[in-house]
């Protein structure tokens, strides 16, 4: 046995622990509360309403992790805790409130999806996630503030392109929109629509209107396994086939095709998985993906079986970035 291979195993299984604690930080305004100004923690405790030893210990906790720093007596931000603000750019904290809180009870069903090979979250919440969102708009609104942060960062590979020749794009499951809102305010000329839930048509079309695109960007609402907005020259589609498994991924990949032309590009903003033991966080996000949704993270060759499936060609991968054809 590796010497300190006990006490590391240990600190894993301790992980609720901090995914609790951060929880807990954020639902008490603290991150916020630094950002108004360093204080201590008795102070940070009294604004936020809470007992002062043990917001004093679990701040001790999260600066030893790094998040948050203690320095002559105040409670100061680190890079991570800053991440944790309402306000940063590609904040964790809707993140957070989603893992601590609606997925944390999710994975408390985790052993039958590991002997079933079905996702927990129907079976412990009573319908199917995104079913459930549109019920529970309090969380359907933190998931997609948690998607918005995220598509900040996913978004910027869509920066990168050269999108000249390119006239029209749909983001299909575009969330409320900040991928697309992006790329239309860097891209002028360039008209494009979100395509989503009905569920999230006020926050996309708020989100539009704030960024003054109303003249080039639209929302339309349905569901893409029926049918998806047809004929633009680029169908993005970001963080959404991992959400769901072969099968469901090829019928939203049938429904897309003939929606395409024969010049259409597809890309995909997914995470492709490496093979071997290195740690890698798609490996995590992959068991996430089956428990909430039965979904999955690929491998590039899972990525070119599906693709092939769904009447694709790929014609380039890597981390983050596929683009196809249809064939
Ligand atoms: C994981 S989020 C990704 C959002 C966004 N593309 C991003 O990168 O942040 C999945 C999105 O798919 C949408 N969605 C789920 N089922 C859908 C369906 N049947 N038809 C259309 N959109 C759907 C959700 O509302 C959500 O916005």
């Amino acid at each position: 046995m590796e010497p300190d291979a006990r006490a590391r195993l240990f600190e894993m299984m301790l992980g609720f622990t901090v995914t609790q604690s951060i929880g807990a930080a954020v639902r008490l305004g603290i991150p916020d509360l630094v950002s108004q100004r360093p204080r201590s923690t008795s102070k940070l405790a009294a604004a936020a309403d809470a007992d002062p030893d043990a917001v004093h210990r679990l701040l001790r906790t999260l600066a030893s992790l790094g998040i948050f720093t203690e320095e002559g007596g105040s409670i100061h931000h680190t890079s991570m805790s800053e991440l944790l603000c309402s306000t940063a750019p590609a904040s964790l904290a809707s993140h957070s409130l989603i893992f601590s809180g609606v997925h944390y009870r999710t994975w408390g069903g985790g052993l039958e999806t590991f002997q079933t090979g079905e996702a927990a979250f129907p079976r412990v919440y009573g319908a199917p996630f995104f079913d459930w969102l549109a019920e529970h708009p309090t969380e359907g609104s933190s998931f997609n503030a948690a998607m918005a942060a995220g598509a900040t960062v996913r978004g910027a590979r869509l920066l990168d392109r050269d999108w000249s020749g390119v006239s029209s794009v749909v983001d299909i499951g575009g969330g409320t929109g900040t991928a697309l809102i992006r790329l239309l305010t860097k891209t002028s000329g360039l008209v494009g629509t979100v395509f989503d839930l009905p569920q999230v048509r006020q926050e996309a079309l708020a989100a539009i209107e704030a960024a003054g695109l109303t003249d080039r960007c639209s929302f339309i609402a349905g569901d893409f396994f029926t049918e998806v907005p047809s004929g633009a020259d680029v169908f993005t589609l970001s963080n959404i086939l991992h959400d769901w498994d072969d099968e469901s991924a090829s019928r939203i990949l049938r429904t897309l095709r003939p929606a395409m032309t024969p010049l259409s590009k597809l890309l995909l903003l997914e995470r492709v998985v490496e093979p071997g033991n290195q740690p890698d966080e798609a490996k995590l996000l992959d068991l996430h993906m089956l428990m909430v949704l039965g979904g999955k993270e690929r491998s590039e060759s899972e990525w070119r079986d599906l693709l092939s499936r769904g009447g694709f060609d790929v014609t380039h991968i890597e981390a983050g970035l596929i683009e196809a054809r249809p064939v």
